[in-house]
């Protein structure tokens, strides 16, 4: 039988989940609340909030739902997100609830909408408000094909690379590449040498910013040009 996620107090008190099976945690120890805001929405989101009215986010590794409830929350003015966020493997939403994100953050409807985002049924299109639709897709990592040409912004958060290799390949990178606009951004907590050389092979601009909590970079990538390998 398989075990279930054990839940942990990180270090800014906000709770993440231990994966038996890999030994990995889904957010940093050093503060999983910290570590979402600073990387898929300070790095990702808020900067390109200045130059679309409709954003196209693609989350590699769903997980908990906590980067589609910032990102949610982030949303301000005439914004409207399309996230779209893979996973093989949904959590059982009440366990989820279990880390009370939601009344950790302290935001006013936070609760609902963690609620709605836990609850919308895999493999459909959900208006979860006016602005934001949400497609919850179970799929692996590794055969899934986006659709081309279509996403600004990626959050790539699968389980590290130190466990899953295949994941942060070339290849994989390649498909993520062919997914995005022109000046699109893919970030993402690893900064590890094989990655950003995955990175650049598939063709992005690469750069480390400054980490979270506990990590001294992040890595941010940019499609600048329509040639890739894909
Ligand atoms: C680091 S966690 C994601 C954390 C998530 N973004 C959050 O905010 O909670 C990695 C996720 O990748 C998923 N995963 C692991 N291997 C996968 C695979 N081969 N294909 C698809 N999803 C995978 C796991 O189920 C897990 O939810």
């Amino acid at each position: 039988m398989t075990e279930l996620p054990k839940i942990v107090t990180t270090a800014d008190g906000s709770k993440t989940l231990l994966d038996a099976a890999t030994g990995e945690h889904y957010h940093s120890l050093f503060g999983a609340t910290t570590e979402s805001q600073h990387i898929f929405i300070s790095g990702g989101l808020k900067p390109l909030m200045s130059m679309h009215n409709q954003i196209n986010i693609l989350e590699i590794g769903f997980g908990t739902g906590l980067n589609a409830l910032l990102s949610f929350h982030s949303c301000d003015g005439p914004i409207s997100l399309y996230y779209e966020a893979v996973d093989c493997c949904p959590l059982d939403p009440e366990l989820v609830m279990e880390l009370n994100y939601a009344r950790f953050l302290g935001i006013a409807g936070a609760e609902l909408t963690f609620k709605k985002i836990q609850v919308a049924p895999w493999g459909e299109i959900v208006a979860i408000s006016e602005c934001f639709t949400l497609f919850k897709r179970m799929a692996l990592i590794e055969d899934f094909i986006p659709e081309p040409d279509y996403y600004h912004l990626i959050y790539f958060d699968a389980f590290s690379p130190a466990v899953q290799p295949n994941l942060w390949s070339v290849e994989v990178f390649n498909r993520m590449y062919a997914s995005m606009k022109h000046f699109g951004v893919l970030v993402t907590y690893s900064s590890r040498g094989v990655v950003k050389q995955a990175l650049r092979q598939a063709g992005f601009v690469v750069e480390r910013l400054t980490g979270p909590p506990g990590k001294r970079h992040m890595l941010r990538a940019t499609k600048l040009s329509n040639l890739n390998n894909a």
